[in-house]
């Protein structure tokens, strides 16, 4: 039997951070001295008490499926976390823990994407909210950011790239790949323009914070 690729992952590029990945392990391999920026993979190992924990865990028979939402003292932490770094008074009922950004992302985009439906993203960008977007037969619609404006999306842009098919608005600070950010005033001129177009939702990527 045969197997071949389902059109809709097979039409897709290969993401430009995995070959540039692939291309400096080969590189390496080779002898080359190369300093790969391609993938966040972090410069510091796991913390040693994470994974003594993990591993008493496990040992004391902690190995089932946790809740769907995640286990209560995580969720309590991240309420912890939320209100002493964040200001955010946030309920358990509206925390979900995954196992990672990109299968959260996926998901979001999943549940709500319908075939044209239109995502905004600031670039550059991360490389997976256009390739997810189009996984699930959603239009990404890029809005360029310029580096002498610290790489942050102009308000008026976002405005202009809203139309009445556009169900997501993608923010990624602080921003891989450049590193911008947005102060207070960045974000209530997007607010601004938001709460003209409330169909539109807003996914806020703040894994690097
Ligand atoms: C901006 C951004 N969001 C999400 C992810 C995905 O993170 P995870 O490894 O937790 O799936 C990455 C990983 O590179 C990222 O750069």
């Amino acid at each position: 039997m045969s197997f071949t690729i389902a059109s809709r992952l097979a039409d897709l590029p290969r993401p430009a951070t995995i070959a540039m990945a692939a291309r400096a392990r080969e590189l390496k391999v080779q002898g080359a001295d190369v300093i790969s920026l391609a993938l966040g993979q972090p410069d510091f190992p796991s913390p040693p008490e994470a994974i003594e924990a993990a591993y008493a865990a496990a040992k004391a028979g902690d190995t089932g499926y946790p809740p769907i939402p995640g286990q209560k003292p995580l969720i309590d932490a991240i309420i912890r976390k939320l209100r002493r770094d964040n200001a955010l008074d946030v309920t358990s009922d509206r925390i979900m823990v995954a196992n990672g950004g990109k299968q959260v992302i996926f998901n979001a985009l999943m549940a709500s994407l319908e075939v044209g439906d239109e995502v905004i993203v600031p670039a550059p960008y991360w490389v997976s909210y256009p390739l997810i977007t189009r996984m699930l037969g959603g239009v990404p619609v890029e809005i360029r950011c310029r580096e002498e404006n610290g790489f942050r999306p102009d308000p008026e842009a976002i405005r202009e790239a809203i139309t009445p098919r556009t169900k997501w608005l993608v923010l990624n600070f602080p921003n891989n790949p450049t590193g911008a950010i947005l102060e207070r005033q960045d974000l209530e001129a997007i607010a601004d323009v938001l709460r003209e177009a409330p169909h539109v939702l807003v996914m806020s990527d703040e894994i690097y914070e």
